[in-house]
């Protein structure tokens, strides 16, 4: 994982809502991460959550007592709820369940975490946690907008394996993921004002994307031969998860789905992360519907046929075999869809010659509404670097080349040159 980002989280008092999912036991090791890097934790358990975790060991592990009930009359007397919704620095809220996801996005507040994060006016963080399906459905997709609309951050879910026998993107984010993102949220947060205005600060009222859902793949995908090897692309995921933010700062709400990246996570924006091409494409359709979505990975076009359980050794001087197959398009899956298939479906064509021509031949084979084009030959130092040169490709061959401009730049430009198609 990323090294300790210890600032932002030394000194802070964090209120952990643990909610009530098989993932509540990675919130005790948490509570451990947190502390590790010098927050202090004062746990809050849902019922639910006592169905997993014992508020004992939460105390225990935080070194101060865990909170569990509306009506615990020593808790009111002592501090209450307002005082606990107000007495830190900011709310973690790990695992968020779809219940508790729907309870904060609706105002329904039957009981103690719920009321707190009502009456909460500090920054929140939500890691979600739930069946694949549950993560998938309409009411989640509509309070995930709505958390995020209000300001609420969110990191994860991860795709993997799950407890029930699915994979896709459900499983909680990893603890040190968590504190990663609640330590990136504080440093924000610092530079803000706290209160209402933070939450204000974040509400995207304004915009060409409001009220539009926007799907952007980024980063290579990882393919593994063994559990030491694996096969990728190059791809630093700059451009995709500049995009993600350029959507997210247009007012969308945007889901990124990311494969192996050593960048943060873009400002505002639901963030699941996979490995494999299979993943990808599972995590990508299950956020939809939506209004546009952006290709931007650098996905494996192949995968080794098996994967074994432990390292292949050397034998003698001859390579160790390796059959591939090939892997899901997942540009080409979604642009062929017939049900739900998002308005504008965007492609990218990174070429290391005649890329033009390469670019033209992509849209009709990929059934893609535009492809943006770029030189990632050695020379032009594309892979991993600041700046981009793009030729924007439509469905009828036509091209427009922009100049070279930063990432952030070219994210900026196309988001503006989708938000136009899609008025038509
Ligand atoms: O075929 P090629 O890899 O050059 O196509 C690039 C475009 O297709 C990119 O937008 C990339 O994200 C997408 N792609 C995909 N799934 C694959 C391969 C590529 O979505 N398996």
């Amino acid at each position: 994982m990323t090294a300790a980002p210890t600032l932002p989280l030394a000194n802070r008092r964090i209120l952990l809502v643990i909610g009530g999912g098989i993932a509540a036991y990675k919130a005790l090791d948490l509570i451990r991460r947190l502390r590790e890097r010098g927050a202090s934790v004062r746990p809050l358990l849902t019922k639910g959550a006592q169905e997993f975790v014992t508020p004992l060991a939460a105390a225990a592990l935080a070194g101060q007592p865990a909170h569990t009930d509306l009506f615990d009359r020593a808790d009111e007397a002592e501090i209450g709820h307002i005082k606990l919704a107000r007495d830190a620095d900011a709310v973690v809220v790990a695992p968020a369940t779809a219940n508790l996801m729907a309870r904060m996005a609706t105002g329904h507040a039957p009981d103690l975490a719920s009321t707190v994060l009502l009456a909460t006016t500090l920054p929140i963080l939500i890691a979600p946690a739930m069946n694949v399906a549950m993560w998938a459905h309409p009411a989640t997709r509509r309070n995930l907008a709505t958390l995020l609309a209000d300001g609420v951050r969110v990191v994860g879910p991860n795709a993997g394996p799950m407890a029930e026998p699915e994979t896709g993107p459900g499983r909680m984010a990893e603890p040190a993921e968590i504190a990663d993102a609640a330590a990136a949220m504080l440093g924000e947060a610092e530079a803000k004002t706290a209160g209402f205005g933070f939450l204000a600060g974040r509400a995207k009222a304004a915009g060409p994307l409001v009220g539009r859902r926007v799907l952007v793949t980024s980063g290579p995908t990882h393919e593994p031969i063994d559990p030491v090897r694996f096969i990728a692309n190059r791809s630093s995921g700059r451009q995709g998860h500049a995009i993600a933010a350029a959507a997210a700062a247009a007012g969308a709400t945007v889901t990124l789905v990311s494969g192996p990246v050593a960048i943060p996570d873009p400002e505002g924006v639901a963030v699941v992360r996979v490995e494999t091409a299979r993943e990808m494409l599972a995590a990508v359709e299950a956020a939809l519907p939506a209004s546009i979505a952006v290709f931007t990975a650098a996905v494996a076009d192949w995968r080794p046929a098996t994967e074994t359980g432990s390292k292949i050794k050397k034998a003698g001087a001859a390579p160790a075999p390796l059959t591939l197959v090939e892997n899901p398009d997942i540009l080409a899956t979604i642009a062929g869809r017939t049900q739900n298939r998002p308005a504008l479906v965007v492609g990218f064509a990174a070429e290391t010659d005649t890329v033009i021509a390469h670019a033209q031949a992509k849209i009709a084979r990929k059934g893609c509404d535009l492809i943006v084009a770029n030189d990632v030959s050695a020379a032009g130092g594309v892979m991993g670097g600041a700046t981009n040169t793009v030729h924007l490709i439509a469905h009828d061959g036509s091209v427009e080349t922009w100049p070279t401009l930063d990432k952030d730049e070219v994210a900026r430009r196309l988001v503006a040159r989708f938000s136009e198609l899609l008025r038509g």
